[in-house]
């Protein structure tokens, strides 16, 4: 008896292995969702998905990425509230919209810092830019990777917008950002903090009369048609950071993370090397569109504008930290 019934005791756990085995060979991939405010037709949009083919095909079977774009999934406000609460894995908020998080990532909203966008990949890729990836932590949040969009321009419904005088109080749509705030207070405009996917029609309505972005956003969305002068203004960076919870992070397989750290890099370099060439793409589609003038500035109007808005660096160096900006100014330098 006492036989049989270890046979049987061993028969059961022979099959319960295969039986786990076989489940473990079939399991369904892990879901993995990674989730936008933009258009597909975007350097974000175009990464999201790069990032959906790289991780796919290094851990075949092993996850599967579902990409979100538009704002479909999660708006502004709404998507590291998501990441904390694993409802997504992947976000990649423009770095103006971290401030609740780190006042240091703040260094990338200020004004005519970065001379080109050669100068902010430099600085990104500098142990104090990459140092920044990390700066969130104790909240719970990892940053992976820098992903390129472009240089703002500044856009209004007024016919003539050269100098800095010309937006004084007018009302601007603005990302979730203190120092975009303290930007347009500055310029004597009325700044107002609104989520990405309401802009276009707050600019139909005339609820703000402008706003400012970089090209491939302003075409993808359309705004072009409800703005009526565009000027060239290249004041700030727009950039993303790409996010995920750092305990999910920490807690996956090593062989998992590692493949989706391999992917993100080379989503990371697919995203950056094509975001030039579609602002480029989208300056010349908005002004063949013939909607929006496009205002080109002489170097006087520009440096108009830079005067204007310097004094808000002084307001939130001690936030950012003096080192962090001198670093930034170095970084227009090529070494
Ligand atoms: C914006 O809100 O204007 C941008 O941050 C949108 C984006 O993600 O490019």
């Amino acid at each position: 008896m006492k036989f049989a019934t270890t046979r049987l005791a061993a028969a059961v756990g022979v099959s319960l292995t295969l039986g786990l085995a076989s489940l473990t060979a079939h399991a369904a991939p892990m879901i993995i969702k990674f989730s936008h405010v933009v258009a597909e037709a975007t350097p974000k949009g175009q990464g999201a998905l790069k990032f959906k083919e790289l991780a796919e095909a290094a851990l075949p079977g092993q996850v599967e990425v579902q990409v979100f774009s538009n704002s479909q999934l999660f708006g502004d406000g709404k998507e590291m509230e998501a990441v904390l609460l694993g409802d997504v894995q992947f976000i990649a908020p423009s770095l103006a919209k971290f401030d609740r998080y780190t006042k240091k990532v703040q260094i990338f909203d200020l004004p005519f810092l970065f001379d080109d966008m050669a100068a902010l990949d430099r600085f990104q890729a500098s142990p104090a830019g990459q140092s920044l990836l990390d700066s969130m932590k104790s909240k719970g949040i990892q940053g992976l990777a820098y992903w390129h969009n472009g240089l703002k321009q500044m856009s209004t419904n007024q016919d003539k917008l050269t100098r800095p005088e010309d937006v004084k109080g007018l009302k601007f749509r603005i990302q979730s950002s203190d120092v975009l705030e303290a930007q347009f207070r500055q310029l004597g405009a009325n700044p107002q903090k609104l989520a990405f996917a309401e802009v276009y029609q707050a600019l139909q309505t005339g609820v703000v009369d402008g706003a400012e972005n970089p090209w491939s956003n302003i075409y993808s969305q359309k705004f072009h048609e409800v703005q009526k002068t565009i000027a060239v203004t290249n004041h700030g960076a727009l950039d993303y950071m790409v996010v995920t919870n750092s305990a999910w992070w920490d807690g996956l397989p090593d062989d998992i993370r590692d493949g989706l750290q391999k992917a993100m890099a080379g989503a990371t370099e697919h995203a950056n090397k094509l975001a030039a060439e579609i602002n480029d793409r989208d300056r010349k589609r908005i002004a063949e569109a013939g909607k929006a003038k496009i205002q080109t500035l002489t170097k006087e109007d520009i440096a108009a504008w830079r005067t204007a808005m310097h004094p808000v660096w002084e307001k939130f160096q001690d936030g950012i930290g003096k080192d962090l900006i001198d670093a930034a100014v170095a970084s227009n330098q090529p070494s």
